[in-house]
């Protein structure tokens, strides 16, 4: 069973008191809502009284000016219910909404500064949930729970007390019921709390199904995959509407099971109720009154153990939150960073150790300088952990052995802002976000003007193409870039990073395949950006690696051979294994 669906306690204190802190700055709601939340309570209970007053003292002594006065009550007691029930309905759920919009800002800011090691330990998936339906869950115990039970109990204590005001005896015959009542709702509820969940996970595994179908399209059309996940598909369609048959007749049930022991309950006050009513001890303004709260008490009862289900969820929900919020970003600055006002761009390693779990070293004791200006190329196979030391680089992950130097200053006390800010890094794999060409290659950094972009396009080989595009360098990008191809995205994320100006340049080559013409503007285009910086690049291409001023050569992640094109091909070691193994024995 997936986390999301483990259900919790109802109640826990200490998640109780974080929550509260974040009702705290919105809590005139609450005071607003409250007396607003009684008023509609004594609206709506006051009806079957005022029928009893009318019938007792008016109609039976026939008295029109006492009836008028009875009617008018009525509808100052209707008009006053329906405006405080507005008023209560809409500054509850304000106030769900205002704390609803705390919380996600707050969770996005989090979630945004924890390490990329949360995100390889949780799927995209999981970390969107916390962000939406857990912050839902929260929502429905602001806005529809917290508050509203007082009401739902302020309206069971009114009908209560109204019956065994007006007559406890018969109030004692119609309550032997209430058990019965209550009995039967909270296990309906509890029922229907399974079945949902159950609905709840099978519509979870039909989505990522169909989410994996939808987007791997491709692949399941390309290997005959379509009858298989057919029936994969039907498989788990049948399961789910078994298990939405299951709250069907949940449903089915509880309506007219709770009417019938409701009636059992009326036909009671109308035996017990009419034969005193003949003996003349009871009015007959006191059974209709009865009969009507009768009928009326039941809607609180079901309300209140839906609450239990809010209850419930929220805690789930809350505490999932708080999980992400306990989270530290691993990452952490130092106390007194050291801001560079000259950054050079010199890295150094020093004996790096590296794992990303446990002992499972992927780096280890590598060493190497690259001196300002300079450039090295990574080669080695893959899963020898160049992008890896790109990471590192970046800081994306703290090393356990060793050290990184850059300009001389540790890794660890030189502010990570302003590391990341002249470092640029193109990745393997381009990420584009769904928006303008513009807006990704300045990646929302309004200092970089239009004519800047342009120009740095042109030296990236991408503005023709992109002129060319629809709109230009208005158009949008969307899902990722689709409408591009992989060495068109290639090609922005290089005018993307000129666009930034760094000091230091990390960009790991895309191994696809890509059209001779393109190929040879991406070389250019790296060539471009290799100038006037410090650039460290995961190298394919054999022009990147000729032209660097040093290769590295990784192997399960140690530093096997460092030095220049014609030393390694001299050395006649791994490289030039690998290089004739790549480049097709093109040297002897
Ligand atoms: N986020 C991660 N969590 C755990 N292990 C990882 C992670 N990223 C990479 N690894 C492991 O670390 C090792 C080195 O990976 P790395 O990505 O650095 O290789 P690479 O040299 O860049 O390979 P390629 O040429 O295929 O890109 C691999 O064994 C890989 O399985
Ligand atoms: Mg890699």
């Amino acid at each position: 069973m997936q986390d999301e669906e483990v259900l919790g306690k109802a109640y826990d204190s200490k998640l109780m008191k974080r929550l509260i802190e974040f009702i705290k700055p919105h809590k005139k709601y609450i005071y607003i809502a409250l007396p607003l939340l009684c008023l509609t309570s004594v609206g709506e209970n006051i009806g079957p009284f005022l029928t009893k007053e009318a019938i007792d003292n008016y109609i039976a002594n026939g008295d029109l000016g006492g009836l008028a006065w009875i009617a008018g009550l009525f509808l100052i007691a209707v008009s006053v219910t329906f405006v405080s029930r507005f008023g209560q309905t809409y500054f509850t759920n304000l106030m769900g909404q205002k704390i609803m919009y705390d919380l996600r800002v707050k969770l996005f800011k989090h979630v945004q500064n924890l390490s990329l090691k949360y995100f390889d330990k949780n799927p995209v998936g999981r970390v969107m949930t916390r962000l939406t339906s857990d912050v839902e869950a929260l929502n429905e115990l602001f806005s529809s729970g917290l508050v509203t039970v007082f009401g739902d109990v302020f309206s069971i204590a009114i009908i209560t007390g109204m019956l065994f005001y007006l007559d406890w005896k018969l109030a004692l015959i119609t309550f032997t019921v209430f058990p019965i009542l209550f009995y039967v709702t909270f296990l309906f509820k509890k029922r229907v709390r399974f079945a949902f969940r159950e609905v709840k996970l099978r519509t979870a595994v039909i989505n990522s199904q169909l989410q994996e179908n939808i987007s791997g399209m491709n692949v399941v059309q390309l290997f005959n995959r379509e009858e298989r996940n057919y029936e994969n598909f039907v498989k788990e369609n049948n399961e789910l509407l078994d298990s939405h048959v299951k709250t069907i007749f949940n449903f089915a049930i509880f309506f007219p099971g709770v009417e019938f022991i409701n009636s059992i309950a009326i036909s009671m006050i109308i035996w017990f109720g009419g034969v005193r009513n003949l003996e003349s001890t009871l009015t007959f303004g006191t059974l209709v009154a009865f009969i009507q709260y009768t009928q009326v008490i039941f809607r609180p009862i079901r309300d209140l153990s839906e609450k239990y289900n809010i209850l419930q969820g929220a805690m789930a929900s809350s505490e999932r939150i708080f999980t992400v919020f306990d989270t530290e970003p691993k990452i952490i600055n130092s106390p007194n960073p050291i801001i560079k006002e000259n950054f050079q761009g010199e890295i150094e390693f020093k004996n790096v150790w590296f794992a990303y779990e446990g002992e499972d070293w992927v780096l280890k004791d590598v060493s190497f300088k690259v001196e300002a200006g300079e450039s090295l190329a990574l080669v080695g196979a893959t899963g020898s952990g160049k992008s890896t030391i790109i990471s590192l680089l970046c800081r994306f992950y703290d090393i356990q052995k060793g050290e990184i130097f850059v300009d001389g200053v540790s890794l660890k006390d030189l502010d990570v802002l302003e590391l990341r800010k002249n470092i640029s890094l193109v990745l393997q794999d381009v990420f584009l976000f769904s928006e303008s060409v513009l807006n990704n290659i300045r990646l929302g950094n309004s200092e970089i003007s239009e004519a800047q972009i342009v120009e740095v396009a042109k030296k990236a080989n991408a503005h023709d193409f992109i002129s060319k595009l629809s709109d230009g360098y208005k158009t949008q990008l969307r899902e990722r870039g689709s409408l591009l191809s992989t060495g068109q995205k290639q090609l922005i994320s290089f005018a993307r990073a000129l666009a930034f100006d760094p000091k230091i340049l990390v960009l790991d080559e895309a191994t696809s395949n890509i059209d001779t013409e393109t190929e040879s503007l991406i070389q250019d285009a790296v060539h471009e950006l290799m100038q006037n910086r410090t650039s460290i690049i995961v190298a394919h291409r054999l022009s990147t690696i000729q032209e660097a001023d040093k290769i590295l050569v990784l192997h399960k992640g140690k530093v096997r051979e460092i030095g220049n094109h014609q030393e390694l091909l001299a050395n006649k070691n791994i490289y030039y294994k690998l290089y004739r193994l790549q480049y097709n024995l093109k040297v002897e």
